[in-house]
């Protein structure tokens, strides 16, 4: 069901097409079509300082996958992908209840293109699995955990798979990141799951710079951590193997040859809660 914007608490980010918006320049990295002029300009600016960028948000995306597919084929059965980004394929959603039909997945953004993307491709009810979409801000964690449509899809006896991909580094230190990803653990179930990818300038000082253009040229807030201070929102979890890694480095599949930790400069992991 549509919520209604002049109702909400805390209103998604308005539709400027003459601005670059962080889901759209991410999918003019993933070589996407739902992108403004505005998005490619700022995605151009950051391909001429870090010409690998496309390989970031590649090995990032199939991270989130990866994990999905380990999760629930162990079990998990119920994900909330905060910050899903504009749709792509294959979605959380398919991967999971390719696994398991049962799956359940709640999708968060603040995005207005996400949203009408989201309402057409991710919300859905199969024969056994379910899908909704939330209009909500990870500032206000708040009004993700007080949407009706979360706990309606979402069984609060069972864990969950909380996936932050590619988000916590559009919310500055300012925005207290860690207490907001604290709270929401807080409110899952028991032996519940954090997947989660960062981006990062430990292996390429570029991303000072990339930094410095979302903030200053772009005007999307953006903070680059270090893999110490990423490893901080893992507090209490414990951290699946192989820990936390460069993302295209955990658990790989195939034989390939991985890119190399500069041309990535994501990294992320999955902890589980006691
Ligand atoms: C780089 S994309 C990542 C998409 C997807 N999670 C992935 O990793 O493939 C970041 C997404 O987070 C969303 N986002 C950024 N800040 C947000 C906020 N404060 N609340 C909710 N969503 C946000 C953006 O709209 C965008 O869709």
């Amino acid at each position: 069901m549509m919520n209604d914007p002049q109702q909400q608490p805390f209103p998604s980010v308005a539709l400027r097409t003459d601005v670059a918006h962080p889901a759209r320049v991410y999918d003019v990295y993933l070589g996407g079509k739902d992108n403004f002029p505005a998005d490619r300009e700022a995605a151009q600016k950051v391909s001429e300082t870090f010409p690998t960028i496309s390989t970031t948000a590649r090995a990032n995306r199939d991270f989130l996958l990866r994990a999905v597919k380990q999760l629930a084929g162990s079990g998990v059965r119920q994900f909330l992908d905060i910050g899903t980004g504009i749709p792509t394929s294959p979605a959380i959603h398919e991967v999971a209840q390719g696994i398991d039909p049962h799956a359940r997945v709640v999708y968060v953004d603040n995005d207005p293109m996400v949203l009408v993307h989201a309402r057409a491709l991710l919300t859905s009810t199969t024969a056994l699995g379910r899908t909704a979409y939330v209009d909500a801000d990870l500032r206000h964690p708040e009004t993700i955990l007080n949407d009706p449509q979360l706990w309606e899809v979402l069984d609060p006896a069972l864990p969950v798979a909380l996936i932050l991909g590619a988000i916590l580094h559009f919310l500055p230190d300012d925005l207290q990141p860690q207490a907001i990803v604290k709270q929401l653990l807080a409110a899952l179930p028991r032996q519940s799951y954090l997947v989660l990818s960062h981006v990062t300038a430990d292996f390429d000082s570029q991303w000072n710079e990339i930094e410095r253009l979302y903030n200053a040229e772009f005007d999307i807030p953006l903070q680059v951590r270090s893999a110490d201070e990423v490893a901080h929102f893992f507090t209490g979890l414990e951290l699946l193997p192989p820990g936390l890694t460069v993302v295209s480095q955990w658990q790989p599949e195939g034989l390939g040859r991985l890119p190399s930790d500069a041309s990535v400069s994501c990294v992320g992991g999955v902890g589980r809660m006691p």
